[in-house]
């Protein structure tokens, strides 16, 4: 009898191997005390079930397998010749991390040999876990399926809430009970997709913002996954994360590793608010790597697309280039529509020079000049596609992802290239390097427009994993060329937005909605797993263009505050009052981005249609809330607005900060909110005060700090 154990800052996990095989997990979730080997193995002992194996055979091991005795869905699925397909590993030995384990394994049986690598913050609560499998065999092992994280989840998780929607209308939040059985989300769009993320969160009760346990889980994958949650005999739950994989898709051969992406849980005693400060955490530490080492100051951007669409017009551009600097913008990013017979979305994509009749010069007098403006040049690209009518695909095609004798499908009439050719893939590299080492570009918004269909490689195999897999590759190889180059993951918005591009990213485009009331929800459910300063959020016309809903610049902005702000309309159109409180929220977001962007989120429950997320200082001496009335309220007087995650005994003085005015109807309270402040102590913040009252549809920024510095 074994036992192992990791510890995070609030959490514990502690596994138990009875026999040879590989460990059972005792407990993931708060931390424990030191434990003897009898006590842990004690807290596992039970009797063997009616009408049941004579043996009491554990669950949730780190990777339950078929036919090794227990009932649940398997982690794994491989076999060789329509044999080996049953799998029962022996743990070899244990290789001891600083913070973590790899557990060696075996079955020699089936002749595969497993790695199993967990790992644990000492600071952080998110467990990882990683998967790398390959044969004892001379003849190869198909694998049609390998989980790369483990969790279970005890059996009071009742509430099961997952990530999904439709494009324009991503991250949008479902909650449902498992009584028993599995609760599958999978996805087999090819990229991480708008409709199902690959994240899950169990929680007691009701899963509240503020209080109460819940666990999350996310695999760091942009391509098919799939993840379960399965009611075990004793209730608890046992969550799977795993890449979708097809058949034939991964065959290992002797002494060849195929290693799974890496899946996270995180555990918090502190409600989903405190969940994504775990998560935000690992996010911000073990996930994203900034050039040089550390995030800069992330610059509020423009970006062309809703101001411009296909219409590029250099003298125009370079008008609003200027408006923009005048703004305060820091970063102008140029859109589709600057390529080589670019008009519409029918034609152009893969041909990555500028259109000479748009550009006659090419894009560098618009970079300069957006240099010149004091900001840093970006250009949007979409690499992994080609329009059937672009100079590209007319030369290469062949370099789709195709299977012979199907049908090309077309989306948004363009293909999908196969990354996972050499010499398309060599094609894609040079020309985007040809484009950094030509202009000035900062950033590259690299999007990905639509989904993948029979997506087969140069031999017809399937390619929907050699694809990510390719795409990584190269978008680590651009960043070892160009180490000073920001990229946003963008795919029709929020498509791809998981812990595996963002390794290799730095931003992603949440949607494209950007109706500042849908926002509110997308953003909610982006925050659930993504950290706010990687998170695009843009002030853009109104009516909107996708939903024609008319709002307020003040709402507008105050949505987008929070997050990587950015602006997505033609400055230019702009009358000057719009212009001068566009740029006084800009500054507003400059004022606060320090706090915003490495702050710890706070969340309380929505109260008659208001909802209410913050950002708290790690040292609790300053904090930014944002109010949003989402609807009409039911009551007459506003409910008393509580402030989460202050210092209870220290004091803050609370502004509402221009541009905001003072609503018509207000109170002396509501003259000093939107004058020199109101100052009372974090306890009574907490407790509440009455806020002015809220049209629907609008918005209320605050900002506390602490009193006397
Ligand atoms: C996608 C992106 C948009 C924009 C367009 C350009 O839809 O999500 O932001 O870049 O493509 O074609």
């Amino acid at each position: 009898m074994n036992t192992w154990r990791l510890d995070g800052a609030t959490t514990t996990l502690l596994l138990l191997a009875r026999g040879e095989g590989l460990p059972e997990i005792v407990h993931w979730g708060a931390r424990l005390p030191s434990l003897a080997a009898a006590e842990v193995a004690a807290m596992r002992d039970r009797a063997v079930a009616r009408n049941a194996l004579d043996e009491d055979m554990p669950f949730a091991t780190v990777l339950p397998t078929l036919g090794a005795g227990t009932f649940g869905a398997p982690a794994l699925a491989a076999m060789r010749d329509r044999l080996d397909w049953t799998a029962e590993f022996r743990l070899d030995r244990v290789e001891e991390l600083s913070h973590g384990l790899v557990l060696h394994a075996s079955d020699p049986v089936g002749r595969l040999v497993l790695e199993i690598t967990l790992g644990l913050a000492a600071d952080g609560d998110t467990l990882t876990q990683q998967v790398a499998i390959t044969s004892g065999a001379e003849l190869a092992a198909g694998v049609q399926h390998l989980a790369a994280g483990v969790f279970a989840l005890p059996p009071r998780v009742r509430t099961l809430l997952t990530l999904g929607g439709s494009w324009g209308h991503e991250f949008i939040e479902q909650r449902t009970d498992l009584p028993m059985g599995t609760l599958a989300i999978e996805n087999r769009r090819g990229r991480t997709s708008h409709d199902r993320q690959p994240s899950l969160i169990g929680g007691g009760g009701e899963l509240a913002e503020d209080a109460g346990e819940a666990w999350g889980v996310h695999l760091g994958w942009s391509g098919n996954h799939r993840t379960t949650a399965e009611r075990q005999p004793d209730g608890s739950l046992v969550v799977q994360a795993a890449a979708l994989l097809h058949p034939g898709e991964v065959e290992v051969g002797q002494g060849a590793y195929f290693t799974t992406p890496e899946a996270v849980c995180a555990y918090s005693a502190n409600g989903l608010a405190g969940l994504s400060r775990a998560l935000h955490r690992h996010v911000r530490t073990q996930v994203l790597r900034w050039p040089g080492g550390r995030m800069s100051r992330r610059p509020v951007t423009l970006n062309t697309w809703e101001g411009t669409y296909f219409a590029h017009d250099e003298q125009r551009l370079m008008a609003q280039a200027t408006a923009a600097a005048e703004l305060g913008i820091e970063r102008f990013v140029l859109d589709d529509g600057w390529m080589l017979g670019r008009r519409d979305a029918t034609a152009g994509l893969g041909d990555w020079t500028a259109d000479p009749e748009k550009y006659p010069h090419g894009l560098l007098p618009l970079a300069r000049h957006v240099e010149a403006s004091g900001m840093q040049f970006g250009l949007w690209v979409e690499p992994e596609m080609a329009n059937p009518d672009s100079d590209f695909l007319r030369a290469n095609p062949n370099a789709t992802l195709h299977v012979e004798g199907r049908k090309r499908r077309t989306s948004r009439h363009q293909v999908v290239l196969d990354l996972t050719r050499a010499s398309v893939g060599e094609a894609i590299v040079a020309a985007l390097e040809r484009l950094l080492g030509e202009l000035p570009i900062r950033y590259l918004k690299w999007d990905m427009n639509r989904e993948l269909v029979a997506a087969g490689d140069e031999f017809g195999r399937p390619a929907y994993d050699g694809q990510v897999r390719a795409l990584y590759a190269m978008l680590s190889h651009l960043r070892g060329k160009f180490p000073e180059l920001e990229i946003e993951s963008c795919a029709s918005g929020g498509g791809r937005a998981d812990y595996g591009v963002l390794r290799h990213t730095h931003r992603v485009w949440a949607s494209d909605c950007t109706d500042a009331l849908d926002r509110l929800a997308i953003q909610r459910g982006a925050l659930r797993f993504l950290p706010p300063e990687i998170i695009g959020a843009h002030v853009s016309d109104s009516p909107n263009h996708q939903t024609g809903r008319r709002h307020t610049l003040g709402f507008r902005a105050a949505v987008a505050l929070f997050f990587h702000m950015g602006v997505e309309l033609d400055p230019l159109a702009l009358l000057q009052p719009e212009q001068d409180e566009l740029a006084a929220w800009i500054a507003l977001h400059k004022r606060l981005r320090h706090l915003l962007h490495a702050g710890e989120h706070v969340a309380l429950p929505a109260e008659d249609c208001r909802s209410l997320l913050g950002v708290v200082a790690a040292d609790r001496r300053e904090a930014a809330y944002l109010v949003a009335q989402e609807a009409s309220p039911l009551h007459a007087i506003p409910s008393p607005l509580r402030l989460p995650g202050l210092d209870p005994a220290m004091r803050y003085r609370v502004v509402a900060p221009p541009p905001q005015q003072m609503p018509e109807r207000h109170s002396a309270t509501h003259r000093a909110l939107f004058g020199a402040g109101i100052v009372l102590p974090g306890a009574a913040l907490a407790a509440g005060f009455v806020p002015p009252p809220m049209p629907p549809e609008s918005a209320l920024v605050l900002h506390a700090v602490r009193e006397g510095g």
